[in-house]
């Protein structure tokens, strides 16, 4: 489906979940827990579920709180390696394995995942 369809599919219910089952994995993972930050992984959760939100036509609160994206440019302070790309994706995978949305608006949200990680690639390795 296309992008702006997602968040009318799933609603705020579906990025919620999704978005939770993802960070429950990442304090215990032995690349991406060491960088995020231990005292706010709620902080992190909800940035990234009102990004997704606003990515996928629902509500602005993410440009509401955080300003234009530039999502590379936010990166550039953690070492996204081919490594970290491919363990981000697959605890996202298994994120979407779990929470079980509507199966087209799946299909949309995991080939965003693979190609906007591959683009967050910012460190040989
Ligand atoms: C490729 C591997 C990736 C790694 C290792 C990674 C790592 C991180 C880390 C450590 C943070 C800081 C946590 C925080 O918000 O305090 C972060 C923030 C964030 N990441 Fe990623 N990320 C990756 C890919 C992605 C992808 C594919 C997306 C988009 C779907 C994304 C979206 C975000 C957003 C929205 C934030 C919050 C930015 C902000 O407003 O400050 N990340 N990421």
């Amino acid at each position: 489906m296309e992008d702006s369809e997602v968040y009318p599919a799933i609603g705020e219910d579906g990025f919620q979940r999704l978005v939770a089952a993802f960070y429950r994995q990442v304090p215990d993972d032995d690349i991406l827990g060491p960088m995020y930050p231990k005292d706010d992984m709620e902080g992190a959760e909800q940035r990234l579920r009102d990004f997704l939100v606003f990515r996928f036509g629902g509500p602005q609160h993410y440009i509401e709180q955080r300003g234009h994206p530039r999502l590379r440019m936010r990166h550039a302070p953690f070492a996204v390696s081919q490594a970290a790309r491919d363990r981000w994706v697959q605890l996202m995978d298994r994120a979407l394995d779990e929470t079980k949305l509507l199966a087209r608006a799946e299909e949309t949200l995991r080939g965003f995942f693979h190609s906007t990680a591959t683009f967050m690639i910012n460190r040989p390795g």
